[in-house]
C-alpha cells in the first residue's frame, strides 16, 4: 500500500493540509493553462498565466460566480495555436488564449456561463449527474429512458 511507503503518511498530511488551504473541495470550475514551449513560447504562456491569476482572483471575487481553480500546465498535447487551455467540468478546449482572450473567456464564460465560440477547439465535457459512479455513454443513454433521466 501507498500509505504504508516510509514517510508516506505524514506527506500525506502535510498534502492534506495544503490541499484545505487551497479550499479543494470548494470548486466549481477548474481551467489548465498550457503555457508553451510547443503551442506558444514560454514568454507567450507566462504572459497569459499572469493575466490568468488576476482574472481568476477576479472571478473569485464576483459575487455569485462558480469558484474558480487555476493550474499551469506543461503540454495538453494540441500543440497548436497556444496558449492552450481546458475548462472542467465543461470540457470546453480553448486556443489562442493570449492575455486579451483570457480576458474574454473569464468574462463570458467563466463568470457569464457561456463559451466563447470563436476561440473553441474541441470540447469532452464531463458528466455532472450520477457522481460517486462512472458514467459510459451506454449508461447515460440508458438512463436518459427512465422518467427524469
Ligand atoms: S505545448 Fe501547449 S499544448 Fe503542447
Amino acid at each position: 500500500m501507498v500509505a504504508d511507503e516510509p514517510g508516506a503518511a505524514g506527506r500525506l498530511e502535510a498534502a492534506r493540509e495544503a490541499a484545505r488551504q487551497r479550499e479543494v473541495g470548494s470548486y466549481a470550475r477548474h481551467i489548465f493553462l498550457c503555457t508553451g514551449p510547443d503551442c506558444c513560447t514560454p514568454e507567450e504562456g507566462q504572459r497569459a498565466w499572469e493575466r490568468l491569476k488576476t482574472l481568476a482572483a477576479r472571478v473569485n471575487r464576483t459575487p455569485g460566480a462558480p469558484k474558480l481553480y487555476r493550474t499551469k500546465v506543461g503540454c495538453l498535447r494540441i500543440c497548436e495555436a497556444g496558449p492552450v487551455a481546458v475548462v472542467y467540468p465543461d470540457g470546453t478546449w480553448y486556443g489562442c488564449l493570449g492575455p486579451e482572450n483570457l480576458e474574454r473567456v473569464a468574462a463570458e464564460h467563466l463568470i457569464g456561463g457561456r463559451e466563447v465560440e470563436e476561440l473553441v477547439i474541441g470540447r469532452n465535457p464531463l458528466p455532472r449527474e450520477g457522481a460517486g459512479r462512472w458514467l459510459t455513454p451506454g449508461s447515460r443513454a440508458a438512463g436518459a429512458d427512465r422518467p427524469g433521466g
